[in-house]
């Protein structure tokens, strides 16, 4: 399974490049409100840092503009993904910028029928976001099972992006039902990292080394 950021902090990016567990990175305008600078300076400095898809997402409502804003942001670098939301106008310029060569990832998928129709438009991403489904009372991951049934089923390309992501559970279920990546945000990298044995383990190595130190 591939590991995406679910970041626009350079700093975070950074540290998972540093760990190998960044093979790409998504960002939506919330996690852009975050951070300073412009959107494309954001874009240009993280595409600078990680060898992989980057997705900059669109916020036009019409087709027009969803193609205009996604030539470009494909302009910023090759590595720039557009991404964008999941509703008939979005659909319809998915199919157009991927009948350009750009790469698209539809977002904001809450069903399987969403998913597959985002890959019939030929999106090369689709993006369901368990998290969310999780807070509305339903089962996020059954979400992601039910998606990758029916790509398997009709040999259909498109990645599955699992987005909002909440805790290390989403990352492992991801893992076990063979979701193609998880968009992970940072602090849920690191406690992926850690296990309260492991710190206890390296406490009680520490102890015993001072044994072993104070007779030499
Ligand atoms: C996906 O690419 C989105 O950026 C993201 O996972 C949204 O998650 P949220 O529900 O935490 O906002």
């Amino acid at each position: 399974m591939k590991f995406f950021i679910d970041s626009a902090n350079v700093d975070e990016i950074k540290q998972a490049v540093a760990l190998g567990v960044c093979d790409g990175v998504t960002t939506n305008p919330t996690l852009l409100a975050k951070e300073k600078g412009s959107a494309p300076d954001i874009f240009k400095s993280i595409c600078k840092i990680v060898d992989g898809p980057v997705n900059a997402e669109t916020i036009s409502l019409d087709t027009t503009g969803i193609i205009q804003e996604g030539r470009s942001l494909a302009a910023i670098h090759p590595n720039i993904v557009v991404k964008i939301p999941c509703t008939k106008e979005g659909l319809l310029a998915v199919k157009q910028l991927e009948s350009q060569g750009i790469k698209t990832n539809v977002t904001l998928i809450f069903s399987p029928m969403q998913a597959l129709l985002a890959a019939k438009a030929g999106a090369t991403f689709v993006c369901p976001f368990v998290g969310r489904v999780d807070d509305a009372g339903q089962d996020g991951m059954e979400l992601i099972e039910q998606i990758l049934i029916i790509f398997e089923n009709f040999g259909i390309n498109s990645e599955v992006i699992v987005a909002s992501i909440l805790g290390v559970q989403h990352v492992l279920r991801s893992a076990l039902i063979g979701a193609h990546i998880a968009t992970i945000p940072y602090p849920v990298v690191e406690k992926l990292v850690r296990h309260p044995l492991t710190d206890a383990g390296v406490a009680n190595f520490l102890k015993d080394w001072k044994k072993v130190k104070e007779r030499s």
